[in-house]
């Protein structure tokens, strides 16, 4: 069973605010993007990785880090695209044709480990479809057009979604072939093109609460002190 890791550092970063594109900021003397490729190189559970970055930082990628850190599992780069969707497609298509599996992974999310990657396979190797998440810590409200509140959902099974979000690589191809065709308007996250386009229930399994995104620049603090428990 081939499994394949889309690794999606194509983003601007518009929210962290930094001259360098936050998946490149360095956290311990590494860039951002090198802990999570470093996790899906020693996972056994991988045999292939594509990373998805800017046309400018491929160059980058390929010296300061592929080559650098000796992540031989990347078997190739791919130029995203102006949304997140348009990267995880150029990824998709990236992918080597014999792929059963696809990891989408967020490059600006570095504390991903071993056993979630060997948890969310497992149920996406029964079901087809599986992401990482969490309980939301938060109570959750629902508000309408001019912020007031509507609704109110059960804590308890509001839950915080993470990546990776694994596949079947079929499903998720066609699944986004699909909605490319229909409309992307409003499409945050993979398991959502299955929801909409395909009839398969996506499962949800957790990742871990130090499974961070790196969004913001307080974010930056937070993975600081992670790295100094788990390095
Ligand atoms: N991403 C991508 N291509 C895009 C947009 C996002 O590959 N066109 C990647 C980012 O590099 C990141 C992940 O998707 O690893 C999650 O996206 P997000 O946190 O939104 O990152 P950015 O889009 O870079 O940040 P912002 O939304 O603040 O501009
Ligand atoms: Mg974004």
């Amino acid at each position: 069973m081939k499994c394949t890791a889309i690794i999606l550092a194509a983003g601007q970063g518009k929210r962290m605010k930094t001259k360098v594109q936050k998946q490149f900021l360095m956290l311990q003397g590494k860039p951002l993007l090198y802990y999570s490729l470093a996790c899906f190189q020693k996972s056994d559970e991988i045999q292939e990785i594509v990373v998805v970055t800017g046309k400018e930082s491929i160059d980058y990628c390929r010296s300061e880090i592929i080559e650098k850190y000796g992540f031989t599992k990347v078997k190739s780069i791919a130029e995203g695209g102006k949304e997140r969707y348009d990267s995880v497609y150029a990824g998709l298509e990236a992918c080597s044709a014999d792929t059963d599996y696809v990891f989408i992974h967020d490059g600006a999310r570095p504390f991903v480990t071993e056993d979630i990657i060997k948890r969310t396979k497992e149920v996406a190797v029964t079901y087809q479809a599986c992401i990482a998440g969490m309980p939301s810590k938060d109570t959750v409200k629902i508000i309408d057009e001019n912020n007031m509140v509507s609704a109110t959902p059960e804590r308890s099974r509001v839950w915080s979604v993470q990546t990776p979000q694994v596949f079947l690589y079929s499903l998720i191809k066609e699944a986004h072939d699909t909605a490319r065709s229909v409309s992307m308007q409003g499409i945050t996250d993979d398991a959502m093109v299955v929801e909409q386009y395909k009839n398969t229930p996506v499962h949800i399994v957790e990742g871990a609460y130090e499974n961070i995104k790196i969004t913001t620049p307080e974010d930056i603090l937070v993975a600081e002190k992670i790295l100094e428990k788990i390095l």
